[in-house]
């Protein structure tokens, strides 16, 4: 982007209009506008490679997108093998394997880790195996079962809005599966590797037959030196699979490619749930970009140094932010987030969903430095001008 976003909603908010997209431009026509806003709009539009738009920060994804060396592998691949039916998924599980040095029958992709989540929910519950699940967490684990007729046991989080691990373990007995999202989506919480691997210990030796999904998909943004990886719990455990995304870190979410680690007959109980196919350029992109790590070491600390920034711009004006570990920050607004979404939203800046019953609480996704500059002025004009309400 040559001439930013930044600016270029710097001219929205001197013209007035909060948001100049090419629809709005068309709408209200060249003539609208005077010569200089129409200099920094024409520029913008020739420095912007997609349709500019708001700022979407609403997805936790890598808006920074894939590294150079995912790039060129699709390149690599772009020609008469796209022809093809693609012959390269073995060798994205062969780099996925190696990453976690695990055997190659310990891993099953999919086309995103939701894909394999939702298999996992299909696979392991039913109308007498419930799912355990955390609220509020990422939602569509608990989706998938309630389309399958499966009781969905909520466990709402502690007042440090961690998982509650000793809920989690009363609620576990006799249920299906165990979704145990770390970090937590869309708290951002995490629990030690030393917590998971007791919660793991306490699950199995009450409720032998649960199994228990470690969804790790903003792993790799972690920074809390108490976090590990569950994989070796799914390597001496039956019952646990660890479940990655390329969605995040790797800013592969339009590429659609995730995984499981776990015991090769636990991934055969998993693997005929999935309903998607992979393609060529996903699974060349996804093999290059797991061997990438110091590419996704400067994701991590890019991300943590803009995430930093961001939540002090609302710690600063006395507003609570969750200790998150993630891509996104959910934050306490003190009034409805419905309403301080809007507010953005009309002013270009596309926040999270709601995630009840924390309906005071913003999910916020870490967009680029760039993004989350203007971002972060955004939020400051509209926790200032609307004013504040006790939180409820
Ligand atoms: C916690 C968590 N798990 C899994 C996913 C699914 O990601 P994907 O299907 O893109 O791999 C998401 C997406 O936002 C998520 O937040």
């Amino acid at each position: 982007m040559s001439l930013s976003r930044r600016s270029f909603f710097r001219t929205a908010g001197a013209a007035g209009v909060g948001l100049l997209s090419t629809d709005f431009m068309a709408a209200r026509g060249r003539e609208g506008f005077a010569g200089t806003e129409l200099a920094a709009i024409d520029a913008a539009l020739q420095g912007t490679p997609a349709k500019p738009g708001p700022i979407k920060i609403s997805s936790n994804e890598n808006a920074y997108g894939p590294g150079a060396a995912a790039v060129n592998a699709v390149r690599s691949v772009l020609g008469p093998v796209s022809g093809r039916y693609p012959t390269n998924v073995d060798d994205l599980t062969t780099a996925i394997a190696k990453r976690f040095e695990v055997d190659r029958a310990n891993v099953l992709v999919g086309t995103g880790s939701g894909e394999v989540i939702n298999a996992a929910v299909a696979a392991f519950t039913s109308p007498n195996r419930p799912l355990v699940e955390a609220l509020p967490t990422w939602e569509s684990p608990g989706r998938q079962a309630k389309a399958m007729k499966a009781p969905v046991k909520d466990v709402p989080v502690d007042a440090d809005l961690k998982l509650d691990l000793a809920g989690m373990i009363a609620a576990a007995k006799g249920a299906g599966l165990v979704f145990f999202c770390n970090p937590n989506n869309p708290t951002g919480t995490v629990r030690s590797a030393t917590e998971v691997a007791k919660f793991v210990e306490d699950v199995l030796a009450s409720s032998p037959a649960t199994t228990i999904l470690l969804d790790e998909a903003y792993s790799d943004f972690v920074v809390d030196p108490s976090y590990g990886t569950g994989v070796p719990l799914a390597m001496k455990y039956p019952r646990v699979i660890v479940t990655r995304t390329f969605s995040k870190v790797h800013g592969m979410a339009g590429l659609r490619v995730g995984y499981a680690i776990g015991h090769p007959d636990t991934l055969k109980m998993i693997a005929p749930h999935r309903t998607g196919s992979m393609n060529v350029l996903s699974a060349a992109a996804a093999a290059a970009s797991i061997q990438d790590t110091a590419h996704i070491a400067k994701q991590r600390d890019q991300n943590r140094a803009t995430l930093d920034a961001t939540v002090r711009t609302f710690t600063a004006g006395g507003y609570r932010v969750s200790d998150s570990q993630g891509n996104f920050i959910l934050v306490d607004v003190k009034r409805p987030a419905k309403d301080f979404r809007e507010a953005c939203g009309r002013m270009g800046v596309m926040i999270g969903r709601d995630f009840p019953p924390l309906i005071n609480w913003a999910r916020i996704s870490i967009g680029t430095s760039e993004e989350m500059r203007v971002a972060n002025d955004v939020f400051k004009k509209v926790l200032l001008g609307s004013g504040t309400t006790a939180s409820r």
